[in-house]
């Protein structure tokens, strides 16, 4: 009771402070319909507070203003303080119609129930009007403060502000191809999954993650998730008084907020994870480079590519190929002519048996045609969307008119599984490694409702009818699977899609053409994807779960490729994700041009999506894929992608090919970036381990890891390659130079060893080549390398380690190495070594189960630390720029010291 009055008091004091009603500025984004500023707001009243948390009721203030559909009148408030450093705030209708994402698209944290007293935030409400504030306990900092600004929460439009202090450092919010920083005026983030040519800038892109982190410097990091998948513009703006905010403007969905509370950058990435997901764990192999081209016409070019690889001395992992094998752009199934089945089986296994990997593409659509057997199968299974008259809802995808697939349908997972494991057998199909799936937004070549898609298809050129090639294969059985998929006769229910009070979203909305717009860049809201109109088999609709699709899409392909292949780690890569889409599978940016502004780019998609949206193995197209790259372009390109966490050179099919042997110097570039990526791959492969256990991202930027200087809250052309390498690569075209900026700390040239005293300032390096990369070792590191590079990452295994120690000012460093056998799920024996350095003796601790598999090494054969002036000691051997060395070996089986 007590408390209870005082969170009353502290409201009434709170709400005393806000203006009744604000200024709702013309905002120079958008003009908002002119009702929303006598919107009345809300009313909290039953406030009930509890050790962790508060719930009230919120009823509408006044008269309905209906800005742009009808207001809800009687919403129910929840806050949680789910553990000490995450607060949970949700606002939505009391009669549950409004949609709220399933629990299996984005399972739920578990509430710990924190009481607030020892949380890491404080919550106010204000009653009248209804507002609320969160504040940081430990300095009062205000975090969230929705004051002067009505709630708006109706049918088709939701909208919620927060202030914010000027000049906020604000990012996330993917996926964009804008600054990793955000500008702070008369920007719009828009969410709305759509296919995006050439990643406009100020666009809504292939993936929608409503989280922002709000970087205070020595104030802290805090970040704030909306987990609502409606389509939605959030602007980041200044009303005419100059005062700055953040507004949520959603078509749809409730307001289910987490504020997590850092205090420190990396904090925040790790409590991030907690909500959706910690990163799924890769193969070894995928941190191999990776070759691959829309255009590669036959199964011989495929192969020729491999093999030009091999004559230039380029170690290449993992090839692939694009819809070219697809017999009509069909999935599964093959060109007979040039794919033929029996040589796709010589080229994986030629790669196989040189131990390089294979992946290739499908995309979401299902040729509509009987004679096509993976449609047969999946309309006998009831698998397909439906249109009003209930047939298969049509579209048009590279093939021609296909069926999208229903991925909540309960019968689709097993004949998706089922097509999986006929097409891939590893005996008798294509036995592939991995696999990639594209234009799961969906992109849709029917522009809008009026469009048909068989005679769009015809019209676009696309035969009327099937290729006729066969399945690669009749049959299985595949030992330890069930025979074949027997589809349940689970048919569609009307009745379910119509269901009150079960968060399936209103059925009687306006679809096509709601009254608030949110950009995007394709046109309409359904333009080219699924209409939104189309309900799922769970009765809910595509309007709300559109931003899903390609992530539901890519969940069923990682289910289906963990019943092929059990024993191993999937590996997928999507174009299209959501929030927590990276806790199953990966991503790469989709199609960049092969320009300078894309080089650039790809540094601050990269810093987003690892750091923010914990999807670690990450990349673009290295080269470019739309236009034709150019040499000095592609050598730049290739050392950078080599300091990125996904490597792969992958163009579009009109352009010139551009494998890294096509240029000399990009030859030389590319051999110089494996063989130090290679070398380097023990390193990050254990910072993709622990971003998948600790959520500390595996690539830094540069605030992460020096958050109270300002000079790097804005840097997004450099970036922390795990947390102990800086990359600062030439950025510009017809440049041999860079300007960086190194902080106050020690750093150590990478590629001469030599001390490098950073001054809080920027360097200019010139006279880079495009086989250069300025690559700076951060003083206090400990990296593990191995000695040599190798043509595969199997051979690379086989290396010993060195052992690279950075001192800092006061001669420590520290550093770790994760050691598995690199594939299988099942871990049982892995080390997690511990290396410290302290007094001139490297001591290791920590576990040491990991014995390595036949050839492989896990011997340290020197230790060299780098920048020692005095004399090397006895026994210790001394290296150019000041480094000392000591020679082992020392087998990784146990804990070793070694005085320097
Ligand atoms: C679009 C993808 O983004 C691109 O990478 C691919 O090459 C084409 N689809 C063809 O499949």
């Amino acid at each position: 009771m007590m408390l209870k009055t005082l969170v009353a008091l502290a409201a009434c004091a709170y709400s005393a402070l806000a203006a009744p009603y604000p200024h709702d500025t013309t905002s120079l984004i958008q003009a908002r319909a002119a009702n929303s500023t006598a919107c009345p707001g809300y009313t909290a009243t039953n406030i009930v507070v509890t050790d962790a948390g508060l719930t009230a009721d919120l009823t509408l203030a006044g008269a309905a203003c209906n800005a742009y559909s009808e207001d809800i009148k009687d919403l129910k408030l929840v806050v949680e303080h789910q553990t000490d450093d995450r607060l949970h705030v949700k606002i939505y209708d009391a009669g549950l119609n409004v949609f709220q994402v399933q629990e299996e698209v984005l399972p739920r944290p578990t509430n710990d129930k924190t009481a607030s007293s020892g949380a890491a935030v404080r919550f106010d409400v204000a009653a009248k009007p209804f507002a609320f504030k969160v504040t940081r306990n430990s300095n009062g900092e205000v975090l969230f403060d929705t004051a002067g600004t009505p709630l708006i929460f109706e049918k088709q439009y939701v909208r919620l502000r927060t202030n914010l202090p000027q000049n906020p450092n604000l990012y996330g919010l993917g996926e964009h191809s804008d600054s990793f920083r955000f500008h702070t005026k008369g920007y719009r983030r828009s969410f709305l999954n759509a296919e995006s040519i050439n990643i406009p800038n100020n666009a809504n892109l292939y993936g929608s993650h409503p989280v922002y982190f709000d970087h205070r410097g020595e104030k802290g990091t805090h970040a704030v998730f909306l987990l609502n998948s409606s389509p939605m513009n959030i602007d980041i703006n200044q009303d005419d008084a100059g005062n700055q905010y953040l507004e949520y403007n959603a078509i749809g969905g409730v307001l289910d907020l987490y504020f997590m509370a850092g205090p420190g950058p990396a904090d925040v990435s790790k409590q991030y994870a907690d909500i959706v997901g910690y990163s799924a764990m890769y193969p070894y192999w995928t941190l191999g480079f990776h070759q691959c081209k829309y255009g590669y016409w036959d199964v011989n070019m495929v192969a020729e590519v491999v093999a030009n690889y091999s004559s230039a001395g380029i170690p290449l992992e993992v090839m692939w190929t694009d819809i070219d094998y697809m017999d009509g752009r069909q999935d599964f199934t093959l060109d007979p002519e040039r794919f033929p089945l029996t040589k796709m089986k010589e080229l994986v296994s030629t790669l196989h048996s040189r131990d390089q990997r294979y992946v290739v593409i499908l995309d979401p659509g299902v040729h509509a045609f009987m004679e096509v057997e993976a449609y047969k199968n999946g309309h006998d299974a009831d698998v397909f969307l439906k249109a009003a008259d209930g047939t298969d809802l049509l579209g048009v995808q590279w093939p021609g008119a296909v069926a999208w697939p229903d991925w909540f349908h309960p019968n689709t997972q097993g004949w998706w599984t089922d097509e999986v494991l006929n097409f891939f057998d590893a005996d008798s199909g294509v036995n592939i490694d991995g696999i990639w799936v594209d234009m799961n937004e969906a992109s849709n070549f029917c522009q809008d409702t009026t469009c048909k898609p068989r005679e769009k298809a015809i019209q676009d050129g696309i035969p009327p009818k099937p290729a006729n090639s066969p399945r690669p294969n009749t049959g299985r059985p595949i030992p330890g699977f069930p025979s074949s998929f027997q589809p349940n006769s689970t048919k569609r229910s009307l009745e379910t899609r119509q269901d009150e009070g079960q968060m399936k979203g209103f059925p009687d909305r306006e679809w096509f053409k709601p009254a608030y717009t949110v950009n995007n860049h394709v046109g309409g809201l359904s333009d080219y994807t699924i209409w939104f109109n189309t309900s799922n088999y769970d009765g809910t609709h595509m309007y709300d779960t559109h931003n899903f699709y390609g992530h539901m899409m890519a969940m069923t392909m990682q289910k289906s490729m963990t019943v092929r292949r059990p024993e191993l780690r999937p590996f997928v890569l999507t174009r299209s994700t959501w929030a927590g889409t990276g806790r199953k599978v990966t991503h790469w940016f989709g199609d960049n041009a092969s320009d300078w502004e894309h080089y650039r780019t790809t540094i601050r998609q990269m810093l987003s999506f690892v750091s923010m949206h914990q999807m670690p193995l990450v990349g673009s197209d290295v080269c470019g894929f739309n236009g034709n790259t150019n040499e000095p372009l592609c050598a730049r390109w290739a050392m950078l992608g080599a300091f990125q966490p996904f490597y792969r050179n992958h163009a579009e099919l009109s352009t010139i090919q551009q494998e890294f042997y096509q240029w000399p110097s990009v030859a030389e570039a590319a051999k110089k970036a494996i063989d130090a990526r290679y070398k380097l791959l023990d390193y990050i492969y254990t910072a993709l381990h622990y971003q998948t256990t600790t959520g500390a991202p595996m690539i830094n930027p540069l605030f992460f890891l020096y958050p109270t200087d300002a000079n790097t809250f804005g840097i997004q052309e450099q970036w922390f390659y795990g947390d102990a390498l800086l990359i600062s690569p030439v950025t510009a075209e017809n440049s041999d130079t860079v300007t960086y900026y190194l902080p106050n700390d020690v750093f150590y040239n990478y590629w001469t060893h030599e001390k490098v005293q950073g001054k809080g300032a920027n360097v200019t390096e010139s006279g880079l080549s495009t086989s250069d990369i300025p690559v700076h070792i951060r003083g206090g590191s400990i990296i593990p390398m191995r000695s040599n590079s190798a043509n595969t990452t199997k051979a690379l295994r086989e290396n010993d380690f060195t052992v690279l120690v950075a001192p800092d000012a006061n001669g420590y460093a520290k550093g770790r190495l994760y050691l598995d056998e690199g594939e299988r799920v099942d871990q049982p024996d892995v080390s997690e070594i511990e290396f410290e350095y302290k007094d001139g003796k490297l001591s290791t601790t920590g576990s040491f189960g990991y014995g390595g598999n036949g050839d492989e090494s896990v011997t340290v054969a020197e230790v060299v630390v780098l920048g020692q002036e005095q004399e090397a000691a006895v026994g210790a051997f001394s290296a150019e720029k000041g480094s000392v060395g000591v020679k082992g070996p020392w087998k990784l089986d146990a804990g070793f010291e070694v005085q320097l």
